[in-house]
């Protein structure tokens, strides 16, 4: 089968990375992709805005499967365009990304279901968000209700603070209640009908070691992530998940594709933090390693119908990455530095792959984004992944970049 996949971060190339070590895959074409996916699929550039272009693209290539990696495709309809083509593609609809596309939509979902989440209250804009803001105890959490890339949550410890987030969203926003304890990613896939439970990860969301500085799309991850022990899945299942994709289903949107439920494992138990309607990036690296089983089956399973029958295998082993930022991100990275020493890298076992980077006519690597390697490693436990990634880390040379030193610090102690 041809597959096509759209998007050109560390995820995508993870994507690509196993879709080409499964049987099934013929052509694998990525959308634009990458100088790291163009190491197993042929990149072509394709604007997934362009959902004419897109169908065209599948229709010529004879494409039997489109993995659409990020947020904002699904959000504007390219799954939904592509179904009415007739072209099979992994993702939800429009109206089932809404899940991650608004806040609002989540949390009223969240309080007709039952589901334990943030106390919280939506506004428009304006003096009523002010007013509300203003009663509530410290600290308080800040949303943008739209999509925000990671970007868009203050958690306010001072009047002050909660003010300056206020001014600094125009927009709608959502007002929410602070939430205390570990935090962790729930992946499942859906069908539709069924839930396939995928794994946990843990991301690291703020720029500097001992979790400081601002947030970030995620500095490293790994998998799987002990604090959500087993009795704690069941639960999130049971009160969170379920509850959700039931919901979906009854409202005739059922949700088809990767459900990633961000988790506080509070004292009173799984609350959600919110819903992802994609792989998350950093995490989908981690999990892509630990895959045994074929991606495009449990892909091909959550587009079609089918994941009831499937077991997936996952190896053993844990799987850590960094992830190697260029130097200013997040407020102002510096693009454009000259990176090497990937393949040194690579030659300790780990696998690196490319977030944010370029190839100049000269055939020499530059970063070209914020968040640039994504350097990943598997290990017997958490500390032994994190040793091995670190290890690849200290072989590439890229004075333009930095991580942070501390990634699975949860996991394996300071
Ligand atoms: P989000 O973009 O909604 O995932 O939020 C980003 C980060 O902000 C989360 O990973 C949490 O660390 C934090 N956060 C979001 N909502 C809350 C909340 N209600 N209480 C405490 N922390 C939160
Ligand atoms: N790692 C966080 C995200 O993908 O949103």
């Amino acid at each position: 089968m041809n597959i096509l996949v759209i998007g050109s971060g560390g995820r995508e190339h993870a994507l690509c990375w196993k879709l080409r070590q499964s049987p099934r895959t013929d052509r694998l074409f990525a959308a634009p992709g990458n100088p790291g996916m163009a190491r197993v699929a042929e990149c072509v550039a394709l604007d997934a805005g362009d959902h004419a272009a897109v169908i065209d693209f599948a229709a010529a290539n004879e494409i039997g499967l489109v993995v659409i990696g990020p947020e904002q495709p699904l959000v504007d309809g390219l799954a939904d365009a592509l179904a009415a083509a007739g072209i099979a593609a992994f993702g939800p609809s429009a109206a089932a990304a809404q899940l991650e596309g608004s806040k609002g939509f989540t949390k009223a979902l969240c309080t007709e279901a039952g589901i334990p989440t943030a106390a919280y209250a939506r506004f428009d804009s304006g003096e009523a968000a002010r007013s509300y803001t203003a009663l509530q105890p410290l600290p308080v959490v800040i949303k943008a209700d739209g999509l925000a890339a990671g970007k868009g949550v203050t958690i306010a410890t001072t009047a002050a603070e909660a003010s300056e987030a206020l001014d600094a969203l125009p927009g709608p926003v959502v007002i929410e209640a602070f939430l205390t304890g570990p935090e962790a990613s729930l992946f499942v896939l859906c069908d539709g009908s069924d839930v396939l439970v995928l794994a946990s990860a843990q991301d690291h969301k703020r720029v500097g070691d001992g979790d400081t500085g601002p947030n970030t799309g995620g500095m490293g991850a790994y998998s799987p992530a002990a604090v959500l022990t087993p009795d704690l899945l069941d639960r999130s299942m049971r009160e969170i998940v379920e509850p959700t994709v039931r919901a979906m289903t009854e409202a005739g949107t059922p949700f088809r594709g990767v459900l990633y439920a961000g988790l506080m494992l509070t004292p009173t138990g799984p609350q959600l933090i919110e819903y992802n309607v994609r792989f998350g990036d950093p995490e989908c690296e981690v999990l892509m390693l630990r895959l045994e089983s074929d991606l495009v089956e449990l892909l091909l399973a959550t587009c079609h119908g089918g994941l009831a029958e499937l077991r997936p295998v996952w190896r053993e082993d844990a799987a850590l990455t960094v992830i190697m930022a260029a130097k200013g991100y997040p407020v102002d990275p510096q693009t454009g530095t000259e990176i090497a020493g990937i393949e040194a890298a690579e030659a300790t076992g780990a696998t690196v792959f490319h977030a944010g980077t370029r190839r100049r006519s000269d055939g020499s690597l530059v970063a070209s984004g914020g968040r640039v390697l994504a350097v990943t490693a598997l290990g017997k436990d958490v500390g032994e992944a994190q040793a091995a990634a670190y290890a690849a880390v200290d072989m590439i040379d890229w004075p333009g970049g930095f991580c942070r030193r501390d990634i699975g610090r949860q996991a394996v102690g300071d």
